[in-house]
């Protein structure tokens, strides 16, 4: 099987040394499960910091000049696509707005947990995605079953639309889920960002689905009734959505339809 390309980066435009000299060591948990003689362990490297280095800067310069096996996933550098979610001494978040001098001079950095490893701090997100956005339907539910298009769209007041986008902006990073014990602990938790979801579709008046429906599909243990409002999702999420106040409200809504 060929290597996967590694996409390059003009390392020497990021490169005007801090005016301190300082250095950073990046501790990094290393693995390849499609090797079975792979043994995992941690594996130290040390660079010299720059000034605004961030750790996706930190990580891409050690693939191109010390490690180029190092595995580590990204595509904005800009905190859009949710790709460089890592665990960054403890704690979920995103490589490309994590700033070296904020968590240094020693790093360490774990894949996350909760997702199926794929190499190093490559974990793949995009799997456990689809399966929770198949298993909560999230996609507008239309009233139609026939759509028009001739037809113009439904006027939508402003302020219900900025609440709608408000809970878009979530770029399903997987940190919600990585800094959550109910989803390290129960496999088939729908986990912060399912629940959101369901708060975003709940609040859209082209969705025809009614609270019994939504109920149908998370109202148990592996839905909202299994958040013990630990709120770390809350604490971590790098888009600063209201995570807490949102699972709350879908929890009351919940408990409501069952008791109908
Ligand atoms: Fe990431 Fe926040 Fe979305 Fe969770 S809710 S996946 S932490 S952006
Ligand atoms: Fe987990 Fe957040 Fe609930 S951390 S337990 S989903 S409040
Ligand atoms: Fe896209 Fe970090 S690379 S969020």
């Amino acid at each position: 099987m060929s290597e996967p390309t590694v996409a390059r980066i003009n390392v020497d435009a990021l490169r005007k040394p801090s005016s301190s000299g300082a250095k950073i060591r990046l501790h990094v948990a290393r693995c390849n499960p499609r090797d079975p003689a792979d043994v995992p362990r941690m594996q130290t490297y040390e660079l010299p910091q720059t000034e605004g280095m961030t750790l996706f800067m930190a990580l891409s310069e050690i693939r191109e000049e010390q490690d180029p096996s190092l595995q580590f996933d990204f595509v904005c550098r800009a905190g859009i696509c949710g790709s460089c979610a890592m665990v960054i001494n403890g704690r979920p978040g995103l490589a490309c707005r994590t700033l070296a001098s904020s968590v240094g001079p020693d790093v360490t950095l774990m894949p996350l947990p909760a997702f199926e490893v794929i190499g190093d701090l490559s974990v793949d997100t995009g799997k456990w995605m689809r399966a929770m956005s198949e298993r909560l339907q999230t996609w507008v539910h239309m009233k139609e079953v026939e759509v028009d298009f001739t037809r113009i769209e439904e006027r939508m007041e402003p302020d219900l639309a900025d609440s709608i986008y408000e809970l878009d902006r979530c770029i399903e990073c997987g940190c919600c889920v990585a800094a959550c014990g109910t989803a390290l602990m129960r496999k088939d938790f729908v986990g912060a960002v399912g629940l959101n979801k369901i708060a975003r579709f709940r609040l859209d008046p082209r969705d025809a689905r009614e609270d019994a429906e939504f109920y149908e599909i998370v109202g148990s243990d592996d839905g909202v009734f299994g958040c013990m409002s630990l709120l770390a999702c809350h604490d971590v999420c790098p888009k600063n959505l209201p995570l807490a106040t949102q699972i709350a409200f879908v929890r009351r809504k919940m408990a409501a339809a069952g008791w109908k």
